[in-house]
């Protein structure tokens, strides 16, 4: 009897360790509900968003780069960057920044902070330019602010508070419910045979689920996937020149010398991240593209070849042997993470007008 009670011991920890390991397996999510934010902050955000007075010469606004009749991005492989300079590396998507566990293509930024993500949007050389003073000023010349920002806080408008209220409208952005999320809530009909094989493959064969997992399928980690060079960084010399220089504004060693968009290595200057990027979100597809940290891939196609290839030089993936039938499979597959585009209208910039007495709006 005691031995037998030992065994049953036994095996349900066994099994409940199976379990446990079960349960861990990654895998894709369903976007979890949405978190109302503070409505006063969204509000102000986004006017901010839409608003060029927020960059030095007034030349961009967050929406230049980050359309969203573009995907929320500008729809181009290489960001053009502050008026006069040509960014090294594609303009991604803010949709979705909630469930981001890292920020940026090198990953140089913790996803919990959108107040920070958005200083260094808006400080930055390569992107708007802005002293922070100087905007704070600026946005307290605009009635209308001075209003909305009332209706938040009893305090003047002040830089990092705009950073804040920014960021909170961009956590506010989330992907709109697509087939995947109605499968994965039980409606088995919501994919059709096609895509579920897809959905197979995606677990399976094609071991994407390793990378892109959790409700946005991403797992917040730096990978070598090899993604071939963008020669335009190299041939256009404003291109290069945004490179070093982010490079050097991060002391990565001996940064004149590099030749190649080294990732994540500028950030944490260890050897080994070399050609590591923050693996990208798997949401909305269906309006992103081009795709990858330099826009390399213009279509879903070019990308699941670049996969079934094994990756480009120095990843760290293997050659997945997909059929002509798996590969459409995936890409059926990957278009159901992706529901109607989320839309938001700019609401307009209203003037500036200089203000008589501090204290009152
Ligand atoms: C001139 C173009 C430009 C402007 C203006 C701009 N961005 Fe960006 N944004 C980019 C580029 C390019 C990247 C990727 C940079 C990198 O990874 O090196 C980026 C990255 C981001 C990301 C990271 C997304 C992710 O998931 O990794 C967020 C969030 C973001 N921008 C928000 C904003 C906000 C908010 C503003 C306005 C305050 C703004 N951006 C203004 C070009 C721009
Ligand atoms: C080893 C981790 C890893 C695996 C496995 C992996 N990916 Fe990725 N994926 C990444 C990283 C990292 C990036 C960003 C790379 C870059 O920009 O250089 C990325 C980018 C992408 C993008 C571009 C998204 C965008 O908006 O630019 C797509 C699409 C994609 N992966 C699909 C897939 C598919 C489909 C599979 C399976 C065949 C797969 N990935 C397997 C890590 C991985």
């Amino acid at each position: 009897m005691q031995n037998i009670r030992k065994q049953l011991v036994a095996l349900s920890l066994i099994t409940g360790v199976t379990a446990a390991f079960a349960q861990a397996a990654p895998d894709l999510a369903a976007m979890p509900d949405a978190k109302p934010g503070n409505a006063a902050m969204i509000e102000l955000g986004k006017y901010f968003f839409f608003d060029n007075r927020l960059s030095g010469d007034w030349g961009v606004s967050c929406a230049t780069c980050h359309d969203p009749q573009k995907g929320w991005g500008d729809g181009k492989a290489l960001s053009t960057g502050y008026p006069s300079m040509e960014y090294f590396r594609n303009s991604p998507t803010v949709v979705n920044a909630r469930h981001r566990i890292r920020f940026l293509w090198d990953g140089r930024l913790d996803g919990s902070d959108a107040g920070t993500m958005v200083r260094d949007m808006i400080t930055e050389a390569h992107t708007m330019n802005m002293d922070s003073r100087l905007m704070q000023e600026r946005l307290k010349q605009v009635p209308e602010y001075n209003a909305l920002w009332a209706k938040w806080r009893k305090d003047d408008i002040n830089g990092m508070r705009v950073f804040n209220a920014i960021g909170e409208f961009i956590r506010d952005l989330e992907s709109k419910p697509a087939a995947f999320d109605r499968y994965k809530k039980g409606d088995e009909a919501a994919l059709n045979a096609e895509q579920k094989n897809g959905y197979a493959l995606f677990n399976g064969k094609a071991n994407c689920v390793t990378c892109h997992n959790g409700p946005i399928g991403a797992d917040g980690k730096l990978h070598n996937t090899g993604v071939p060079e963008n020669p335009a960084v190299l041939k256009e010399p404003v291109r290069t020149i945004t490179m070093l220089r982010h490079y050097a504004t991060v002391g990565m060693p001996n940064y004149m010398n590099a030749r190649t968009d080294v990732g994540s290595y500028a950030i944490t200057k260890d050897k080994r991240d070399i050609g590591k990027f923050n693996t990208a979100q798997l949401r909305d597809l269906k309006y992103t593209a081009p795709y990858m940290h330099n826009g390399m891939f213009a279509t879903l196609d070019e990308v699941i070849d670049f996969y079934n290839a094994g990756g480009g030089a120095g990843s760290e993936l293997k050659p997945l042997n997909l059929s002509a039938s798996e590969k459409k499979a995936l890409k059926e597959f990957l278009l159901t993470l992706s529901g109607d585009p989320v839309i938001v209208k700019n609401p307009g910039q209203p003037d500036m007008q200089v203000r008589t007495a501090y204290g009152k709006n």
